[in-house]
């Protein structure tokens, strides 16, 4: 199968489109012709080598988690799945080797669920982990209707998702964007404010009670900021500065791959609830390029990837 590879830590240059054997197919696993993959900052900050001690990459490695294809072959006890059926998943392993920017990936059952119906291939392929870590995080910080949440980052991956569930538990949200995006998190639902200086007097004129919940996409000085806005009782989640957890007594989220949560995000497309942006979709041999639009942090939604 043709797949792209690296076999050395660096910038996306190392990337390289390859001849590799197919994927060997494990008991609880099913192998998924893709159809596409997306992008997440963590794909290239592995590649640099920036995570290494935390994450195990075996070289030369396949990039890529997220993936929306076709079930091709199935597993010993694969109860769950047949070939032809349309799947899409978060296919996180314990190495980073056999990953999804591939014609095959080979998909452990715990990582996959049936694609929504009502969404294209490359649009599957842009939700699982970003939606998994948006609808995560939401969960456990108990976002009810009527509170205001705060979204760090609310037009990247992570937050034009988180922006969508929490309005549709009845939240008041308000978004964290530059000028350039403030029409598109309107168009989600949610009150835009600009982020950098001056952002919790912003943050305080439109909502002077202060926030119930901070949802922090972006890191840098976002969990600080929001520990000054909080009202009584409110809490901070984060999923890029784990001093949201050990100096806030907020929570550090790392998400993981769950069917339930994927199930959970299908009802909601169902449900007409959710939408995925899409800022751009690139072929599986331009992947390089892929991954440096995602190093800019600027992307607006997703970036695909059609195998
Ligand atoms: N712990 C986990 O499980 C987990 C899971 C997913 C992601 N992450 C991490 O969370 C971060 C976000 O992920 P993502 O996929 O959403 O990334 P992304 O799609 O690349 O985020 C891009 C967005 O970030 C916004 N942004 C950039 N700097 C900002 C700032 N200082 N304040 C507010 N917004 C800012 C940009 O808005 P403008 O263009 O308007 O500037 C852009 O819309 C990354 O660091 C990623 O590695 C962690």
């Amino acid at each position: 199968m043709r797949a792209i590879t690296y076999s050395e830590f660096g910038g996306a240059d190392v990337l390289e489109l390859t001849d590799q054997p197919d994927p060997h197919i494990g008991p609880d696993t099913v192998v998924v012709r893709v159809k596409a993959a997306s992008v997440n900052p963590v794909d290239w900050k592995i590649r640099e080598g920036r995570l290494q001690g935390l994450i195990d990459v075996q070289l030369p490695a396949i990039p890529g988690w997220d993936v929306a294809g076709v079930v091709e072959q199935v597993g010993l006890d694969t109860p769950e799945f047949r070939a032809g059926d349309e799947v899409y998943g978060y296919v996180r392993k314990d190495t980073v080797q056999g990953g999804t920017f591939a014609e095959l990936v080979a998909a452990p059952v715990r990582t996959l669920a049936r694609k929504p119906a009502s969404l294209s291939f490359e649009e599957a392929a842009a939700v699982p982990l970003a939606g998994l870590t948006a609808y995560e995080a939401i969960q456990r910080s108990g976002v009810k209707a009527g509170q205001t949440v705060l979204v760090h980052a609310a037009a990247g991956g992570v937050g034009a998702f988180a922006v969508q569930i929490a309005r549709a538990l009845g939240a008041r949200v308000i978004g964290t964007a530059s000028e350039a995006n403030h029409e598109f998190l309107r168009g989600l639902g949610a009150e835009p404010v600009t982020y950098g200086d001056g952002l919790a007097d912003r943050v305080r004129a439109i909502a002077p009670g202060g926030v119930d919940v901070a949802l922090d996409f972006a890191g840098g000085g976002s969990v600080a900021v929001s520990a000054e806005l909080l009202a009584d009782g409110g809490a901070i989640t984060s999923i890029a500065d784990p001093t949201a957890r050990t100096e806030h007594g907020g929570q550090y989220v790392w998400v993981r791959p769950s069917v339930s949560g994927l199930d959970a995000l299908t009802a909601l497309f169902d449900a007409g609830q959710l939408s995925v942006e899409i800022a751009e979709v690139f072929d599986l041999a331009e992947a390089a390029a892929a991954h440096r639009a995602s190093a800019t942090g600027h992307t607006r939604g997703k970036l695909v990837v059609r195998v």
